[in-house]
């Protein structure tokens, strides 16, 4: 697991959420101050500040967000307050104590057009209110700091027993069930939390600031996933049926694609995300502790 040049303490935001959940293991070698809403909302600015004061780190790794896509567009203030508000809580704390920050983004900053996967040069242009908020928050860090990384990660993957999104969901439902649907018209790359953790570390070794996308490799659809978590674990018996996004209507529009190319990564030689079918066979038999082949 990588070691991160002269940072030996790291403040985490949202230190109990999905990514949250590997930072110990994988930042191994620092000092992690884990924080949650619980003792530290970003919300509240003065706490903020506080806490970065107090605790002097290295390094803000900014996790704590609204990420429940769906309710944001329905609960905008919610959505605005944690995500830009409360980013811009800590940017402040970071630049009045000169701490380098690591934010994680989200394709949804993109309006799902394009066919091949995005690059970090591409034209922005979210489609739904969670990607708004991100979208904001990336243009506050960009405009208020110089030693930020804002990085744009896939559809997550990772929280092990408590893994409640999109994989862990998927699993236990095929555990449970003769059939199940997945849409197969919405394209997105997965990101194993953990990898995305250690790739971060390199990334920040080299110091090379600014926006970078953090993917595991390869173009996927959700019926694409379900499949392959069929194979891994072995579960033949179940049917994936495919199906289009029209049947699951959801209050928050997605667009298309949500696939991302790691293109400044590589330019730098630092792309060390593997295939996403890889990542997934790792999580799955190694890290995910839900269902077992039947
Ligand atoms: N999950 C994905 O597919 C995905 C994809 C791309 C990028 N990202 C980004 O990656 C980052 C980490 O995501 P994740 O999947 O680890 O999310 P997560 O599991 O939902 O964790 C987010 C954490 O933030 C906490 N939080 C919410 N509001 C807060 C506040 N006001 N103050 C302090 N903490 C607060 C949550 O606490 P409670 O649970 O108590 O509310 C939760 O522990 C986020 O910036 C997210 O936007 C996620």
């Amino acid at each position: 697991m990588p070691k991160i040049n002269s940072i030996t303490r790291i403040l985490v935001t949202g230190g109990s959420g999905m990514v949250g959940s590997y930072v110990k293991q994988v930042f191994n070698d620092a000092e992690c101050i884990l924080t949650d809403l619980a003792d530290l909302n970003i919300c509240d600015r003065d706490s903020v500040m506080i806490a970065v004061e107090k605790t002097s780190p290295g390094l803000v790794l900014h996790l704590a967000a609204a990420t429940d896509v769906d309710r944001c567009e329905t609960d905008r203030d919610w959505a605005r307050k944690v995500n830009v508000t409360g980013t811009e809580n800590v940017v402040s704390a970071c630049k009045n104590n000169g701490v380098k920050l690591v934010f994680l983004s989200s394709a949804a900053v993109f309006d799902g057009s394009k066919p091949l996967p995005y690059i970090e040069a591409d034209k922005t242009g979210p489609l739904n209110f969670y990607g708004k908020t991100k979208l904001e928050a990336e243009g506050i860090i960009a405009s208020r700091l110089k030693d930020y990384f804002i990085i744009r990660a896939g559809w997550m993957v990772g929280g092990g027993g408590k893994d409640v999104k999109f994989v862990g969901k998927i699993a236990r439902m095929m555990a449970g069930s003769n059939s199940i649907k997945a849409v197969n018209d919405k394209f997105g790359s997965l990101t194993y939390a953990k990898d995305l953790l250690a790739c971060t570390g390199k990334l920040i070794e080299r110091g090379s600031p600014g926006l970078y996308h953090m993917a595991n490799h390869g173009m996927v659809s959700r019926y694409d996933i379900a499949l392959e978590i069929k194979n891994i674990l072995g579960l033949n018996k179940v049917e994936i049926v495919p199906v289009s996004s029209s049947v699951f209507p959801l209050p928050a529009p997605r667009g298309r694609s949500e696939a991302m190319e790691n293109s400044r990564l590589k330019e730098i030689g630092l792309d060390g995300m593997r295939n996403w079918k890889d990542a997934l066979r790792d999580y799955l038999l190694n890290d995910y502790s839900g269902v077992s082949a039947k």
